[in-house]
């Protein structure tokens, strides 16, 4: 059954401080997103990648997919995001053809995804699981408080939760075209990942091995490491 990919790339990345929405910012030269669109086309799997564009953005990301060399045997559709994450990978899910069978969801702001962690995924689905997520161990203590009403103030910890058991969660994430779609049409809580509503569905969801390189760009440090990857890669 073919694959495809929706790529949610509509997020302003505050976080990353001022400039252009954060997957349209570069990396050795390179918009993000089309490191993240190679990422996912770099499969031999993947015969469809949906990219989820900025609203106002649009054409601009379309003419970015025109200037960059990426596989031939890939299609590529752009469409208009949402205000939040979940919705715009809804909006992409709505361009999704009936024809294929597994989705891949990816974050455009991990834009150095090795092939072989998208291949597990897949794979990992192609046997059975509804819904797959690639994971890594924390090499970090994690602790529950009850948040502070102002950022910076003293916050009392709650919980802490067994390091061992916990898992740090990355994208591509991989589904069951029904499962996703239904999971989107269902749940309506305010989510941080696709798993998790299938998790709310009562469906198991598997993790495989992640990969470090696959990392989320969120901070400005990350914005170094990234390029100092891809640095690595070319030697
Ligand atoms: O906010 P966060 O960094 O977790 O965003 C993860 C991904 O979701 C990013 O690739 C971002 O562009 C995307 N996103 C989106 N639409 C939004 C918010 C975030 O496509 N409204």
């Amino acid at each position: 059954t073919p694959v495809a990919a929706v790529i949610p790339a509509a997020g302003r990345g505050v976080r990353l401080g001022p400039g252009a929405p954060k997957a349209l910012r570069a990396l050795n030269g390179t918009p993000m997103l089309i490191h993240a669109v190679r990422a996912l086309a770099a499969s031999r799997h993947v015969s469809l990648v949906i990219v989820v564009a900025p609203p106002d953005g649009t054409a601009e990301v379309k003419s970015l997919l025109d200037a960059h060399a990426l596989p031939e045997r890939t299609d590529f559709t752009v469409v208009p995001g949402g205000d939040s994450r979940q919705e715009s990978v809804k909006l992409g899910l709505d361009a999704l053809p009936p024809e294929y069978g597994v989705v891949l969801v990816h974050d455009a702001a991990r834009p150095l995804v090795p092939v072989d962690t998208v291949d597990a995924v897949i794979e990992a689905v192609r046997d059975g699981a509804p819904a797959v997520v690639p994971a890594l161990p924390l090499a970090d203590t994690v602790k529950e408080v009850e948040p502070a009403p102002e950022a910076g103030a003293p916050e009392p910890v709650v919980a802490t939760p067994e390091r061992a058991r916990l898992r740090a969660v990355q994208t591509p994430q991989g589904f069951d075209r029904e499962t996703l779609i239904r999971a989107h049409e269902s749940v309506t809580d305010n989510v941080t990942d696709d798993a998790s509503m299938v998790e709310q569905l009562g469906l198991t969801v598997v993790a495989v091995p992640g990969h470090e390189e696959a990392f989320k760009v969120t901070r400005p440090l990350d914005l170094v490491l990234a390029e100092a990857v891809l640095a690595r890669r070319r030697l």
